[in-house]
């Protein structure tokens, strides 16, 4: 009997025990870890009273054991019951923590735009693809004779100072104008020709409005009774598009070797409507583009026949002309890609 009473105390004990150590509990693992202890699995406290069995009387192992299974549906309800309100506390926690602040301002998406070039390229192709005109791609990798010899500009031409040209080969260069174009398309087309042929060219330059890259868009009209006329109308046409309703154009002499006569275009100021300011120099006119009557030599190159067909043909730079329309005065920003300068230039 005294025996069954200190075994008894023993349950009273990891009874006290449990209650105890429960209270230190701060997390539902903790607690896990705890069940682990005490009553999951044989290893278990409250299972290890049960081998003590065979040290009890037989008259009294059927109250020990009752005893046991006692401490046992308890500590299984109490630390149940204790799990299910730690597991609901803490998900409360939770749901605090993540709660959605609906007065915050929302994270502004900052759409991005197209490059200023690409925006002005693809203005002037639309203003001139209304006009009827073609697209055509050519290469940047040219040959001496597209970008010089067949354009009226042999070997020792003083022309060819003009433009440093970076040589890849004594046959082959980066182009140095979208002029080479006009020539892979008139070998291979026969008149009515209208094509535009926007792209990149390469020169051995590089200063404030000057860069080793940069873009053109060459445009090149054949046909019957062509004029200086007809470009003029066309040009009139041009900038009254994309510099606005009042912009006139002026015409003055120049010279390209591949066009003759050779006019360098100018528009009437479209900051100051001609009066004379900063952006024109005090002159009221802004050179825009050069151009001129395709020389019949270049015809001729091509196996057009000068006596029946003529055109007109332009070049038109088109960071030139974005720095223009957006009043930039250092071509480096165009190629910088500094996002404030950028987002400024958004049409
Ligand atoms: N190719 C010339 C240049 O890069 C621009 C040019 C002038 C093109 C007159 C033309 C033209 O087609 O007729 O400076």
């Amino acid at each position: 009997m005294q025996e069954l009473n200190g075994l008894n105390d023993n349950i009273a004990v990891l009874k006290q025990e449990i209650l105890d150590g429960a209270e230190k509990l701060g997390s539902s693992k903790e607690l896990y870890e705890f069940k682990k202890t005490y009553v999951d699995g044989k290893n278990g406290k409250v299972n290890q009273l049960m081998k003590e069995m065979r040290n009890i009387p037989a008259d009294q192992k059927a109250a020990y054991g009752k005893s046991v299974n006692e401490l046992k549906s308890w500590a299984q309800e109490f630390l149940g019951g204790l799990d299910e309100k730690m597991k609901k506390m803490e998900l409360e926690k939770r749901y605090e923590a993540e709660q959605v602040d609906i007065s915050m301002p929302a994270v502004k998406k900052i759409p991005g735009n197209l490059h200023p070039i690409t925006q002005m390229r693809n203005q002037l192709i639309d203003v001139f693809a209304g006009m009827g005109f073609e697209i055509y791609e050519g290469s940047e990798v040219e040959t001496d004779y597209y970008n010089f010899t067949a354009l009226n500009t042999p070997q020792d031409h003083p022309a060819r100072d003009m433009q440093d040209t970076f040589y890849l080969s004594p046959e082959f260069l980066l182009r140095t104008q979208t002029s080479a174009g006009q020539i892979h398309v008139m070998e291979n087309r026969k008149p009515p020709i209208k094509i535009l042929s926007p792209g990149k060219v390469f020169r051995s330059d590089d200063d404030a409005t000057h860069s080793p890259m940069f873009s053109q868009m060459e445009g090149l009209v054949v046909d019957k009774g062509i004029t200086l006329c007809d470009l003029q109308g066309m040009l009139d046409e041009f900038v009254k598009k994309i510099y606005g309703e009042g912009t006139r154009t002026r015409l003055r002499p120049s010279y390209f070797p591949f066009t003759e006569p050779s006019v360098e275009v100018d528009c009437s100021c479209f900051e100051c409507g001609g009066k004379g300011c900063k952006l024109c120099k005090g002159t009221g006119w802004i050179e825009v583009l050069g151009a001129g009557v395709v020389n019949k030599k270049v015809l001729e190159n091509c196996g057009i026949d000068s006596d029946v067909y003529s055109g007109f043909a332009f070049g038109i730079g088109i960071e030139r002309t974005a720095m223009l329309k957006y009043g930039i005065n250092n071509i480096k920003m165009l190629f910088e890609s500094d996002l404030r300068v950028l987002k400024q230039l958004n049409d």
